[in-house]
């Protein structure tokens, strides 16, 4: 059942191209520039129309959230608030009948996450659910959705269905994008070409593999860590951070990289490992000076780069490489790392990676 793999999150990470390849099939048409999603077909001028979005969810599908804002909101230009479903539901939200609710779950089944939906849904507003286990709560209480198709996840760690969430929401950014003019056409075509090589790319991620284990041999008895990114890469870095920690027990922080200095820098010595992604995107110069900063305070660097990078080479302690993407789809490739090195870490530990303590795959109560 574990596919020869020695552990549930192990075979998941492993079968990435494929969820992801799954998640798209059907959906793009690159030659044709076309995003199809079948379930929000109705929807098509709700989302042509709407003035704000609001995504709903907790944990790792919370992270995907994140990146789902910085991709709606930099390719269809709307805004979008990511909020946790269980500060959502308590704090008497202001939404109405105009507002759009995305809400994200793999099992469908958060309590959390079906609370606010139904709050949203008691004012009106339209919502959308991102799930990955067909048939689930959370698909019956929405008016419409996608679902992920990653197949099921049976390690408590979410890794395939949160790279499938993020394939989603790209899709619904390109899609949404079409839709209001606000990306040209020759500009999708390139994007649609791109996102379809991506499992490919995914799988030649997935080689850093025994360099990751030679890296985290070394920093396995670390009592911290921390994770830095910028932009879109910020999610990525809680994600991992919440990867390490879950699994592993190593107490892990996700940190946009340029708010080390208003804090977290304080703590950084000579036993605090930094995985820092600096690939080489908009904010790759700004992520290089934040290297420097924890270098000269004698910090242990694991970076993220693009393939070929010779910059951080020479600053970073360890670099991991991932084949070089556009912008949009650096997310679900400086990921595939994180959860190695999490995984790793976590067996090195000796810890229950498939089910760490206190943690339940399914959180159908508040
Ligand atoms: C972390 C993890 C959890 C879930 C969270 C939401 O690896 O799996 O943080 O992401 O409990 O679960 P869903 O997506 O099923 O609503």
């Amino acid at each position: 059942e574990k596919g020869g793999y020695e552990h549930f999150m192990l075979k998941e990470i492993y079968e990435q191209p494929r969820s992801i390849h799954d998640c798209m099939r059907g959906r793009i048409y690159p030659e044709q520039g076309k995003v199809q999603l079948g379930g929000l077909k109705e929807y098509t001028e709700k989302l042509k129309n709407v003035d704000r979005i609001i995504i709903v969810a907790c944990g790792t599908s919370w992270h995907a959230g994140l990146v789902g804002e910085y991709l709606i909101e930099e390719y269809a230009r709307i805004p979008v608030e990511v909020e946790y479903a269980s500060e959502f539901r308590y704090r008497n939200p202001i939404i109405s009948e105009k507002d759009l609710v995305i809400a994200i779950s793999q099992s469908g089944e958060t309590a959390d996450t079906m609370a606010a939906i139904e709050l949203a849904k008691e004012k009106g507003a339209t919502i959308f659910g991102i799930c990955n286990v067909v048939g689930a709560s959370i698909p019956r209480i929405t008016h419409a959705g996608v679902y992920t198709h990653a197949g099921p996840e049976i390690g408590v760690a979410s890794t395939k269905a949160f790279t499938a969430q993020v394939t989603v929401l790209t899709l619904i950014a390109f899609y949404t994008a079409q839709q209001r003019g606000t990306i040209t056409q020759s500009k999708l075509i390139e994007y649609l070409t791109e996102l379809n090589t991506i499992p490919q790319l995914v799988e030649q991620a997935l080689q850093v593999n025994n360099h990751v284990h030679a890296i985290a041999q070394k920093f396995k008895d670390s009592a911290n860590c921390l994770f830095l990114g910028r932009g879109s890469s910020f999610p990525v870095a809680l994600e991992g951070a919440l990867k390490l920690k879950e699994i592993s027990y190593i107490h892990a922080e996700g940190y946009p990289a340029a708010e080390m200095k208003h804090g977290p820098i304080a703590l950084i010595d000579e036993d605090m490992p930094v995985v820092v992604i600096a690939t080489k995107h908009s904010s790759y110069e700004k992520v290089i000076s934040n290297i420097q900063e924890v270098k000269a305070r004698g910090g242990h660097i694991i970076a993220i780069v693009s393939e070929g990078d010779k910059e951080v080479r020479e600053m970073a302690d360890y670099v991991i490489e991932i084949p070089q993407v556009s912008e949009p789809f650096v997310p679900l490739l400086a990921t595939i790392p994180l959860q190695l090195l999490a995984y790793h870490i976590a067996v090195m530990r000796g810890c229950n990676v498939d089910q760490p303590r206190n943690l339940a795959k399914s959180v159908t109560v508040e």
